[in-house]
């Protein structure tokens, strides 16, 4: 007997190929969210759940799934799922970690260039004509090579980042919680320092965390109040990890130079006034967003999925306390 999944919404082929083949599927029918009647709903005879980052999946949903035994995450990130609750019940959860890694770094990397050097208000400028002649002021930006990128977060996307900046022959400060070893600080030539020095002493601060409680409003008024004049934000975490009201006024005021956004504090919406900076380059969290990573991505959700359904430790399993538990075992 197939077991039954929901899938809240159409992943690339070859995953929905895997799914289709081992589980009775059922596919969110639209290309939008489901609303949480629809998960309810959808979930009240499921034993596996394929979730988005866009899908909130708190107790009163998990409870709807009398079943339900695996919630698989297509993304690397979990906040969007009470993991706690899911322990409670006993549902393994799982992510995707480790494949989008670099495409992330790259689309960091994009927005870090593409805000110092304006590349989206200069490309506006040329569209609409006003382009008149080379001029010595003309879209005058920041330097990147041999400048300061201080992270905020060291786990695989933060070194990622590092080891893009070595090209550039950057200086490289980061701030986590754990501290790499020393051969690994020497690998990345990466200086470990206070938050609050690399806030200060940063040319580009990138925000490389993921979303918990401790990291809501890591960076607010007073984080920005300490970064230089002439400095860069960028964030390809989760948007709650900045206070973007705050930032908003920041840019606004040019306490910073500029900021290159993937994500939003209440994505899709933008705090008001956000859209109409243009020290701001503002994408919709596209930075695994390539074919092969998202075909990856999808092809380890399916996998994690399967393999939970099936009784085993999925590989990627965020609360694998759960298979302590008798019938895992
Ligand atoms: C994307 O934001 C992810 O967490 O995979
Ligand atoms: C996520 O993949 C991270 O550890 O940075």
């Amino acid at each position: 007997m197939k077991k039954k999944v929901l899938v809240t919404r159409k992943l690339p082929d070859d995953a929905m190929k895997l799914l289709y083949e081992t589980c009775e599927v059922e596919l969110n029918p639209y290309d939008r969210v489901m609303t949480e009647d629809e998960l309810i709903q959808g979930l009240s005879d499921k034993q596996g759940l394929l979730c988005l980052l866009t899908d909130t999946i708190n107790s009163t949903i998990m409870d709807a799934g009398k079943d339900l035994k695996v919630i698989s995450n297509y993304a690397v990130g979990f906040n969007n799922i009470d993991v706690k609750a899911a322990t409670e019940r006993r549902i393994l959860v799982t992510n995707t970690p480790g494949v989008l890694t670099e495409t992330t770094a790259d689309l960091a990397w994009a927005l870090l260039m593409a805000t110092a050097r304006r590349i989206v208000e200069a490309d506006g400028f040329m569209r609409r004509g006003d382009y008149k002649g080379w001029g010595p002021m003309l879209f005058l930006g920041g330097d990147v090579f041999g400048k300061t990128l201080g992270l905020i977060g060291m786990g695989r996307i933060g070194c990622a980042m590092a080891r893009r900046a070595l090209g550039f022959n950057m200086r490289v400060l980061y701030y986590d919680v754990n501290r790499l070893s020393l051969d690994e600080e020497k690998a990345l030539s990466a200086e470990y320092a206070d938050f609050d020095v690399v806030l200060r002493e940063s040319d580009f601060v990138s925000l490389h965390v993921p979303l918990v409680p401790s990291t809501r409003h890591l960076i607010g008024a007073r984080e920005l109040s300490l970064m230089k004049a002439t400095s860069y934000l960028i964030n390809t975490s989760r948007g709650p990890v900045v206070d973007e009201k705050a930032l908003v006024e920041a840019l606004r005021s040019r306490r910073i130079a500029g900021a290159g956004l993937d994500v939003y504090e209440n994505e899709p919406e933008m705090a008001p006034g956000l859209a109409k900076l243009e020290n701001a380059v503002l994408l919709p969290h596209i930075a695994s967003a390539s074919v092969d990573t998202r075909t990856k991505m999808g092809a380890m959700a399916a996998r994690n999925l399967i393999a939970g359904l099936a009784g085993k430790l999925p590989p990627n399993c965020v609360n694998p306390e759960v298979c302590g538990k008798p019938e895992y075992s």
